[in-house]
């Protein structure tokens, strides 16, 4: 059998991730090899951190980047916090609510479930009732439901949650670095997030954070974190700068190419970024509603890292996305679980969130429509 040279279409990434990769970040990723013990990689590594700390809005030391995708920092949070028969608080409003409570629950964890429909945000009455008749360890929400587009406001529940005692565990792989998220400000105790969204990293990374109250658990565990990768007594060493002890073999060029990524990110600044989603969305939106689409989420709870829209009644939905890559080399999303087939997922996440992305989906769906 002959295999080919690898030569993937190029393609214009407007899905829910990965994002369009900055050629900056790419070439990063493409630099030669060095030992992930060479003292030139353990200073990438610190200076990683500290971009990990800026970007998340925290002073935490316990902030690194696990070597594995968004749902690797989702079980590292989960593992670490909760041993068997603890109780749990998960909120559920798509798919990765969904993924948050089977893992408490292969943690031994006794979970109980605040839900809400698809496409609406956890509401904050629920969250009270729930506090009030468990006595939870942590609850975990998901910051932007990247299954449903919805952004979930965080500050009430935060207060509720640690007027209950209890530590709030926040999913921002796709908010990160697209909308305004401050882990300090907000009392986030512990958070995990993903490379591939609006990082605009390769995918495969997950940058994780961890508060003073979360340590403190961490430092009170009665019983072994049941992964050996994951438990942050092993991990942290490898992170802890000169002192550095193996762990494992760290992702090298992933690794290069997320400082770069970073480094973007910084340059253009947190907040302008944040601005950048927001006008790029507004100008999807406009273009989109003068075609007659609707979206699924109400105004004020829509992400504009990931717009979730009606597929028109009467027209097929793979056929059009098909189009779309095949004739237009443009990827978006198509709807999960109970989304099926009835939602399309547009992504503007990171580099992809431009005026020019917005300009030619637009113009390929008027043709294809
Ligand atoms: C909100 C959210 N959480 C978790 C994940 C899991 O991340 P990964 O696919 O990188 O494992 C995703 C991925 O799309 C996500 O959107």
């Amino acid at each position: 059998m002959h295999y080919s040279d690898l030569h993937p279409s190029q393609r214009i990434l407007m899905g829910p991730g990965p994002s369009d990769v900055h050629p900056k970040v790419l070439q990063a990723m493409a630099t030669p090899m060095i030992g992930h013990l060479d003292p030139e990689f353990v200073q990438v590594m610190d200076e990683i951190k500290a971009m990990a700390r800026q970007t998340f809005l925290t002073q935490n030391e316990l902030t690194f980047v696990v070597s594995a995708p968004g749902s690797a920092g989702m079980e590292t949070v989960l593992v670490n916090l909760l041993e068997p028969g603890d109780e749990a608080i998960i909120c559920i409003h798509g798919v990765f609510g969904l993924r948050l409570a089977d893992i408490a629950e292969r943690c031994g964890a006794k979970v109980t479930r605040v839900s809400a429909p698809w496409g609406e945000p956890i509401d904050p009455t629920q969250v009270q009732e729930a506090l009030a008749r468990t006595n939870p360890k942590l609850l975990a929400i998901v910051h932007a439901e990247t299954s449903t587009g919805v952004l979930q406001p965080l500050t009430e529940i935060s207060k509720m949650v640690h007027a209950a005692g209890a530590l709030l565990v926040v999913d921002a792989v796709t908010s990160l670095a697209g909308t305004e998220l401050r882990v300090d400000d907000w009392g986030i105790d512990a958070i995990y997030s993903g490379t591939q969204k609006c990082l605009s990293a390769p995918p495969g990374l997950s940058p994780v954070s961890f508060g003073p109250r979360a340590v403190e658990v961490l430092n009170n565990r009665k019983t072994k974190v049941q992964s050996w990768f994951l438990d942050l007594t092993l991990v942290q060493n490898y992170w802890a700068g000169a002192q550095r002890t193996y762990h494992h073999t760290a992702p090298v060029s992933a690794m290069f190419a997320l400082r770069e990524a970073y480094r973007l990110v910084l340059a253009e600044g947190l907040e302008q970024r944040w601005q950048r989603h927001h006008r790029n969305h507004l100008l999807l939106k406009e273009g989109l509603e003068a075609m007659g689409f609707t979206f699924l989420v109400a105004e004020e709870f829509r992400l504009p890292m990931l717009n979730a829209v009606k597929v028109p009644a009467g027209v097929d939905d793979a056929a059009v996305r098909s189009a779309l890559l095949t004739e237009y080399t443009i990827e978006i999303g198509a709807g999960l679980g109970q989304f099926a087939g009835k939602v399309w997922r547009i992504g503007l996440m990171g580099e992809s969130s431009t005026p020019a992305h917005v300009e030619k989906l637009l113009s390929a769906l008027s043709k294809i429509l």
